[in-house]
């Protein structure tokens, strides 16, 4: 992760491949995480999510964020900084999704993120379903190994008009 900050993420941001954001504490970089627009095919989702779309949607593929990558310094990790900063990144593509149609943000994150990733609401796609009685196994030989998970914003929508209606 780290190598990715220090050789590419500059670059591909100039090409506009990708933008990165640090995360800065007291002056210090000790984190940062990168976003990218995405495009999903609804096939791809869980039954239980293509069932619900399939009828509303005319179209085959939906617009998406991708949170590429994501990564908070070994120093601040396990003390609740990645789900908040995540929670953050998730209001702010939901503000987005307010002028440019975004449905769904998406992630390739890493097997050892994958219990990360899914205490906080995303779902794995319906491809990975057959990896997930066997996540522990993947964990330990193959931490880094690709795992494609989504997070659906309209069911954000209906979150926060529970918890935060004057957001809305
Ligand atoms: C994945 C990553 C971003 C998570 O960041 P983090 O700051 O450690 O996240 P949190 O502290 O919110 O949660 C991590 C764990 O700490 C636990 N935790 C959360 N709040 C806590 C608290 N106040 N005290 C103790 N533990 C806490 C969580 O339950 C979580 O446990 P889990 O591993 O079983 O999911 C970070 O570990 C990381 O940078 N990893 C390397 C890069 C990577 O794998 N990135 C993701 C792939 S793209």
């Amino acid at each position: 992760m780290n190598e990715y900050l220090r050789d590419d993420a500059l670059r591909h941001q100039n090409f506009k491949f990708n933008m990165t954001s640090l995360i800065l504490y007291q002056g210090q970089v000790i984190g940062y995480f990168t976003l990218l627009a995405d495009l999903i095919e609804i096939k791809k989702l869980n039954m239980y999510d293509y069932n619900k779309i399939i009828f509303k949607s005319p179209f085959k593929t939906l617009p998406a964020v991708k949170l590429a990558r994501f990564a908070i310094d070994k120093k601040f990790t396990n003390i609740g900084l990645g789900t908040e900063i995540l929670s953050r990144i998730l209001l702010s593509i939901y503000d987005k999704s307010n002028y440019i149609g975004i449905r769904y943000v998406t992630v390739d994150g890493f097997a050892k993120a994958f219990n990360f990733y899914t205490k906080n609401g995303l779902i794995p796609f319906k491809k990975e379903e057959q990896k997930l009685n066997k996540i522990n196994k993947i964990i330990k030989k193959d931490p880094e190994k690709t795992i494609s998970l989504y997070f659906d914003l309209y069911n954000y929508k209906k979150f926060l008009m529970l918890l935060m209606p004057y957001y809305i």
